[in-house]
């Protein structure tokens, strides 16, 4: 591991401390051409003695705007020493846990995994007309009939089509018959230059698509894609349960992943994470954005600072074997929920690296979904699945009287008592 290594809670403080002092202090200070300015004090205290012991509160206080993407050079000074934390991070996740190479990656802290995977479409789509002078018509985006619905929206917003693949009934991932259909009919139909989302763990089911299958199927049709990871839910998980992961940057056939950290890191919101290999951010510059330093290739703009440091804070405070003990901890609870409903004989589906759990609308009744906190995989009319997701609250403890209510439910349901 080459960032990522465990600190103690003085060490995070300290490092914060140092990067603060590298930041403008608007009181301090006199800066008189920035539209910003520490938060109101009024509400929020600046001066509080316990700040001091409050890293995340303090970034809060100073307000750092990280506008841009830092890991491409110049950025706006103003916030060079919280901006450092954020390019660390960035190169902790696309190196340590991603398997990227040294200085190979650019990234930056998103608003969420939406705004990341349309930045991803965005490149993509600008690379194809500018390389190949594709036309709207001719760009294509593919992925499975389980994508996040974050892939219909870019399509909406860049003006694109969009091709949903099957999935196999028992992987729940995009399966070889139908990602083959799929091209060829999108091909028939004008298409020339695909977008393919490969998902590390679909939202509702957890699920993992076969990126290999993927490539060879657009390499023997001698077709121009990119392929983009939707990491949103796995990205955290899917590289600490799995050992033989496809889906990451040592992989030469993925250019881009996003991933959620205010998901399974249980970081604020504001923190989806946006990678893509050296060379490809540069489609989406606004050379418009003159007055940022550094110009700006977000989709975004201003956006919080404390974000990138609380998702630094919370992987740093672990460390990698502490994080790994997390994700262990999760599947072994969610081992636990899957026994008891193999035991009670309840049809579930779980991709055996992941702590998501999705059971047949057959076997839960609705009341009982709204007891527990199921999440139905739709809300028009009756659902097909329930998910559960084993996150840190979700102990054996709590899910042990669900499991049993869900036995006599499955009675009820079936006319027994
Ligand atoms: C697979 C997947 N992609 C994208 C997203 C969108 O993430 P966000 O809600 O952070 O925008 C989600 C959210 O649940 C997701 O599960």
């Amino acid at each position: 591991m080459k960032y990522w290594k465990k600190l103690s809670e003085n060490g995070i403080r300290t490092r914060i401390a140092r990067a603060l002092d590298q930041n403008v202090d608007y009181r301090n200070k006199t800066i008189l051409g920035v539209p910003a300015s520490h938060l109101d004090e009024k509400v929020f205290y600046g001066n509080a003695a316990f700040l001091k012991d409050a890293p995340f509160l303090s970034t809060m206080i100073h307000n750092p705007n990280h506008i841009g993407c830092h890991t491409l050079g110049e950025s706006e000074s103003f916030f060079a020493g919280t901006q450092e934390i954020e390019k660390e991070l960035i190169s902790l996740i696309a190196e340590d846990i991603l398997n990227g190479s040294a200085d190979g990656q650019d990234g930056y802290v998103a608003s969420g995994v939406t705004e990341a995977n349309i930045q991803a479409i965005w490149i993509y789509r600008n690379l194809f007309i500018k390389e190949y002078g594709a036309n709207h018509d001719e760009i294509c985006i593919i992925g499975s009939e389980d994508c996040h619905y974050s892939i219909p929206k870019a399509a909406n917003l860049l003006n694109i089509k969009l091709i949903s693949s099957k999935v196999d009934h028992n992987t729940r991932s995009v399966n070889k018959e139908s990602f083959s259909k799929s091209i060829e009919e999108a091909n028939s139909s004008g298409a020339k230059y695909f977008i393919v989302i490969a998902n590390m763990m679909t939202t509702m089911f957890g699920s993992v698509d076969d990126v290999s299958m993927m490539s060879d199927v657009l390499k023997s049709q001698q077709i121009r894609y990119k392929i983009h990871v939707d990491g949103a839910y796995g990205g955290f998980v899917y590289p600490f349960s799995c050992k033989d992961n496809k889906l990451d940057f040592s992989n030469p056939e993925v250019s881009s992943i996003t991933l959620d950290a205010h998901k399974m890191v249980q970081a604020p919101f504001g923190t989806g994470i946006f990678l893509c290999r050296k060379g490809l951010i540069d489609y989406v510059f606004t050379d418009e954005a003159a007055y940022v330093q550094g110009l700006d290739a977000t989709l975004i703009g201003s956006r919080s600072g404390a974000n990138a440091i609380a998702v630094w804070m919370i992987l740093m405070s672990y460390g990698p074997h502490g994080w790994y003990e997390k994700i262990h901890i999760l599947q072994f609870r969610t081992d636990w929920l899957c026994s008891h409903l193999e035991q009670k004989s309840i049809p579930f589906f779980r991709q055996p690296f992941s702590n998501q759990v999705s059971i047949e609308s057959n076997y839960v009744s609705q009341e009982l979904a709204e007891k527990y906190g199921l999440v139905p995989d739709t809300h028009d009319g009756k659902p097909n699945w329930y998910k559960i997701v084993v996150m840190e609250h979700v102990t054996v403890d709590v899910m042990a009287p669900f499991v049993e209510e869900l036995e006599d439910n499955k009675k009820k349901l079936k006319g027994e008592s």
